[in-house]
């Protein structure tokens, strides 16, 4: 098993990383001192193959927990769905002390972390992450939050996790389709800060756990940088500004993980052609996405248009075009005032 510590402003907390851990989460929860009620939540989707694994674990070890399902889907990320969470915390009796699992893919860990940050003012919160995304990207660093009409993500909160508990066993049952739109961060963290990590993809050679743990370490030495968004952690968007932007213009058509597959490789080809990177770098990069199955080419829109959906992110700030950009394998900068030509001229080389 690994153990990977995350300090931030407030305390710290582990990220514990094996095989078989979901069974073992109600003798941790009792080892960190919780006793009592707790709460699971998860959807019907993840349910069905881990709830009862866990629910088991935790009343062997003493403690009495409730299941408590939410929708599945991104169109329930919402406050509806917080509402109806709180009605069901109320109903079952949990207290201030009472801990909220949140079993499931980014989803439902950004609605069920929303529930844990604002419930009686906020309770303990342990995450336990179910898709490769959730696993090495959302479940780490504090952000939770919900949708609203008007955009993804826009109420949310801080809210640090007292663990978060990774068993890769769960992901034999994920889609192989979820599966590659992880892959797609795992291979943007071994761009940002993991050469090793980025390397042992590209010769097909690493074990699972070790994979994950390379990932994960890279969102935390990051978050620890900056833990409240203020500087550092914008390099976690690497491939996001393009990204969004495509996924946007495809009514959310194309999978987040593939967006950010296709827009890692307009982030690298700028990178080039403002002589900041070697092409070869470029076009490892887009080797290691295309092997692992994901798309590299910019879906066919208009350049105009992809800048215009840019405009629009919440990422932005004021009018300036801001990107991340790789120098190399392992190292990467925001980069401000980039030429809108250098970009169209990305977005046409497709
Ligand atoms: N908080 C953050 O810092 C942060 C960072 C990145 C992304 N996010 C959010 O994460 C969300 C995307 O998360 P996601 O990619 O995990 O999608 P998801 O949560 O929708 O999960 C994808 C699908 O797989 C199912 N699933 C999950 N685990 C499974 C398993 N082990 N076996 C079978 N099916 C399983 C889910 O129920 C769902 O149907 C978005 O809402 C995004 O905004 C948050
Ligand atoms: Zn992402």
């Amino acid at each position: 098993m690994h153990t990977i510590t995350v300090s931030h402003p407030n305390g710290k907390y582990p990220i514990l990383i094996g095989e078989g851990l979901l069974a073992q989460a109600g003798d941790l929860l009792v080892r960190a001192g919780f006793q009592g009620r707790c709460a699971v939540v998860t959807n019907p989707t993840v349910g069905r193959h881990y709830a009862d694994p866990l629910l088991t674990g935790l009343q062997t070890a003493g403690l009495d927990p409730v299941r408590i399902d939410i929708p599945d889907g991104e169109p329930y990320k919402t406050l509806d769905t917080v509402a109806q969470l709180y009605r069901n915390l109320v109903e079952a009796g949990l207290d201030r002390r009472s801990p909220i699992l949140a079993l499931g893919g980014g989803v439902l860990g950004d609605t069920a972390g929303f529930a844990a940050a604002t419930y009686l003012r906020g309770v303990p919160l342990v995450q336990i992450p179910t898709t490769l995304l959730a696993m090495v990207d959302s479940s780490v660093g504090g952000k939770t939050g919900v949708d609203l009409p008007q955009g993804k993500n826009l109420v949310g909160a801080f809210k640090q996790p007292e663990m978060v508990l990774v068993d890769p066993a769960v992901l034999a049952t994920l889609p192989a389709a979820e599966f590659r739109a992880g892959m797609a961060e795992v291979i943007k963290h071994g761009i940002i800060d993991a050469p090793a990590l980025f390397e042992s993809l590209e010769a097909g050679r690493y074990d699972q756990t070790w994979m994950l743990a390379e990932a994960i370490q890279v969102k935390v030495r990051v978050v620890q940088e900056d833990p409240f968004e203020q500087g550092r952690r914008a390099v976690l968007n690497l491939g996001h500004t393009f990204g969004h932007a495509f996924e946007r213009l495809s009514d959310y058509t194309i999978r987040h993980g593939e967006a950010v597959a296709m827009g890692t490789v307009c982030a690298a080809r700028l990178a080039v052609r403002l002589d900041l990177c070697p092409p070869d770098t470029a076009d490892r990069i887009t080797r290691l996405l295309a092997r692992t199955g994901l798309p590299t080419e910019p879906p066919p829109y208009a350049p105009d248009e992809v800048l215009a959906a840019m405009a629009t992110d919440k990422k932005r700030r004021g009018r300036q075009l801001r990107f991340v950009l790789p120098r190399g394998i392992g190292d990467v900068d925001v980069f401000a005032d980039i030429p809108e030509a250098e970009v169209k001229a990305v977005l046409g080389e497709g």
